[in-house]
């Protein structure tokens, strides 16, 4: 047990510390960093999907007056790690998927650079590629782990047996779609090269995390770490797909290191973020489960297969959260993968969670209709006692206060019967649960210093729009015990003590350690009337970390929807959610958190959806202009509510983590909602006019 932090600025809706500086316009963006002479970047991209390039001349692009370096695979320099693939750039001529990176140019303005891009002539020896993903592949593969190192598989007692014998089963296919990351702020680097000495290279990235950012850097170019600095106090949105360094860093630092002493900058175009900067795979979920008339479940399994790229392996741990969801005492989950001619998919918010609660979740709505159940009174049945999956006690677990109080808030209990009609639409609700877990990272110190009267508190962490700006100085004055107005705090700059990754939702739970144990430790060393100059520093206490419980932030999920009877427009009036994600820093950024998180859920249920072409291998609609994210007109009435959740084994400010889990279960809330509005049941995403044409009363 920790002793959690007396909450005295926690808990406080304070504005955003960095908001006037981004409405004024003054805060500074990784391209925007004002520097000398800048010059510019534009990548070279394979127009192939698979095979070898035999032949890039490069003549007409040098030859254009302003241009002042391309770097080809033929030319380039060797890099000291190609162990990554997806950052090996330019470092060899084989070609793995179409739009991978062959070559850069720089020169004086974007435009110049962009235009010999164009005049780059490339020769290939193009061999066939492979990219479709099916479950009927012979090639599909077992990984040694999926991500976050779960177990690939897991089994326990006997699923066939259990849906032998049950009174009731179901067994479903459901499928995500291959989503993009979208992020306002595209991929984007300055870079700048100290000509002088061994060189020192500064880089201003936008990314989730500076001190992981420029350690794969350091791996790739063979620096060491006090060669590198990593700057980056703002970023305008990264949702994971800045979580680690993507192949542009890479390509930025090199072009810069070709023209010492001048800063370049590079920034994705929004096309080439549908090739270089990740997506969530697409996944095809095989769902089973087995129960008494009661709803009892006696078996539970999902067996998930979804892509990875034939250069580099990431396995999405999509099977995982219906490990722990529901009590049964059977239960099974796999993961398979197809590796294909495709890019490298990477982390989007919720990785794993997000589309593995849309099978099941879909999957419970399905059972509750077969056995007459309310959808919420199933789920309560089968609230377990203890985590299924480690036999460990929950640190706390409010799955069935959320959606007691959220069908309380909605209005669960007057719902409309199935097919209901208003005028000329046809109106339903659905509901869906939700879940991520509590997680800490090993690695974080911060420093507390005393300087001109107030508190400095430095720590290397990132303010991707979530808060931490914000909500760190609230956990940092709490424990020191002062006014939070006298305390500043210092990010985003390798600098700046060592600290993980804005990424699992772990950001606060890890840095709002360090800072706590670094104030108390300052406190104990210097009292309350410290002296300026007085510092300490303090660690995330791993040790300290409880083993003992599974800890998990839940959530219940609420949609309404309403169709139109003839033509299938699907309009979402309503999103109402309610969390259990322990203690809330501050409501203002949280429920901005958990607003953006559902909103995304919306966008992945009806809008997002890269449509691959395979037979070119890429996605067709790989604009903003195709691609449609959900925007203010498509969102309606969202809510987002939270319970005053006490857990004291987390951590010592009692946070569990809020940035990922308002997108998991809205998807299967708005499937579940269109179901008893139409009576069409979809089950693969995204949720289309074509989809319900056919079904309509
Ligand atoms: Mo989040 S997808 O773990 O950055």
């Amino acid at each position: 047990m920790t002793e959690l932090l007396e909450p005295r600025a926690i808990g406080r809706d304070l504005v955003r510390r960095d908001g006037v500086a981004k409405v004024r316009g003054t805060a500074t963006y990784a391209y925007e960093t004002p520097v000398e002479r800048p010059a510019y970047a534009h990548p070279v991209q394979a127009t192939i999907a698979r095979g070898r390039v035999t032949a890039m001349d490069t003549a007409a692009a040098e030859a254009l007056a302003g241009v002042l370096a391309v770097l080809t695979v033929s030319n380039a320099e060797r890099l000291a790690s190609t162990e990554d693939a997806e950052l090996a750039v330019l470092q060899s001529d084989e070609v793995g998927f179409r739009g991978q990176l062959i070559g850069v140019v720089v020169a004086e303005t974007s435009e110049l650079a962009r235009q010999a891009a164009d005049l780059v002539r490339v020769s290939y020896d193009e061999r066939p590629h492979d990219s479709v993903l099916s479950v009927d592949r012979d090639d599909l593969y077992a990984p040694e782990q999926v991500n976050a190192g779960y177990e690939t598989d897991t089994a326990e007692g006997d699923v066939a047996a259990a849906v032998a014998a049950a009174e009731v089963t179901l067994e479903q296919t459901y499928s995500t779609a291959m989503y993009h990351n979208n992020p306002l702020e595209p991929h984007a680097a300055t870079a700048l090269w100290d000509p002088s000495g061994d060189g020192f290279l500064t880089l201003w990235d936008s990314t989730q995390g500076v001190h992981p950012d420029r350690s794969a850097v350091c791996e790739v170019l063979g620096l060491a770490e006090e060669q590198v600095r990593v700057v980056c106090p703002y970023v305008g949105g990264g949702f994971g797909s800045k979580g680690t360094p993507h192949a542009n860093v890479v390509l930025t630092a090199m072009a810069a290191r070709a023209l010492p002493g001048r800063p370049v900058k590079l920034a994705l175009t929004r096309q080439q973020m549908f090739t270089l900067a990740g997506y969530r795979t697409p996944t095809i979920q095989r769902v089973q489960l087995a129960a008494d008339r009661t709803g009892r479940l006696s078996a539970i399994a999902i067996d998930v297969v979804e892509q990875t790229s034939r250069i580099k392996e990431f396995a999405e741990q999509t099977g995982v959260p219906a490990r722990m969801m529901y009590a049964s005492p059977n239960r099974r989950s796999t993961h398979r993968l197809a590796a294909l001619d495709v890019p490298v998919p990477s982390w989007m918010r919720a990785p794993g969670e997000c589309p593995g609660m849309f099978g099941p979740e879909v999957a419970m709505d399905e059972l509750a209709g077969t056995l007459g159940v309310d959808p919420i009174e199933l789920r309560v049945r089968n609230e377990p006692e203890v985590d299924p999956e480690t036999g460990k006690p929950w640190s706390s677990r409010h799955l069935v206060e959320c959606l007691r109080e959220g069908a309380e808030r909605f209005g669960w209990a007057d719902r409309p019967g199935p097919r209901h009609r208003d005028g000329d639409w046809l109106v339903g609700t659905g509901v869906a649960s939700s879940v991520y877990p509590t997680m800490r990272q090993a690695t974080s110190t911060a420093t507390i210093r005393y300087e001109d009267g107030r508190y400095v508190a430095e720590i290397g962490a990132a303010d991707l729009g979530t808060g931490t700006w914000t909500t760190l100085p609230q956990i940092a004055a709490d424990a020191l015990d002062v006014p939070v107005e006298d305390v500043e705090v210092r990010i985003g700059d390798t600098r700046y003590p060592v600290a993980s990754v804005a990424g699992g939702s772990s950001g606060l739970n890890t840095w709002g350690s360090a800072v706590v144990v670094a104030a108390r430790e300052f406190r104990g060393k210097f009292g309350p009337r410290p002296e300026d100059g007085d510092e300490t520093s303090g660690a995330v206490d791993q040790a300290a970390q409880d083993e003992d419980h599974a800890s998990y932030a839940f959530g219940a999920q609420f949609v309404a929807v309403r169709v139109h009877a003839d033509t299938g427009e699907l309009r979402v009036p309503r999103l109402l959610g309610v969390f259990a994600a322990g203690r809330i820093v501050n409501p203002r950024t949280a429920r901005s958190q958990f607003v953006g998180g559902m909103t995304m859920g919306l966008s992945m249920a009806l809008h997002e959806n890269s449509v691959w072409d395979p037979r070119v291998g890429q996605v067709a609609n790989h604009d903003l202009a195709e691609y449609h994210v959900t925007v203010n007109a498509d969102v309606g009435d969202v809510q987002a509510h939270w319970l005053d959740e006490h857990d004291p084994y987390v951590n010592a400010m009692g946070t569990k983590g809020i940035g990922e889990i308002g997108i998991v279960g809205t998807a299967a809330a708005v499937v579940n909602a269109v179901h008893r509005a139409t009576g069409v049941r979809v089950r693969h995403l995204p949720v289309t006019l074509d989809k319900l044409l056919t079904g309509l009363p």
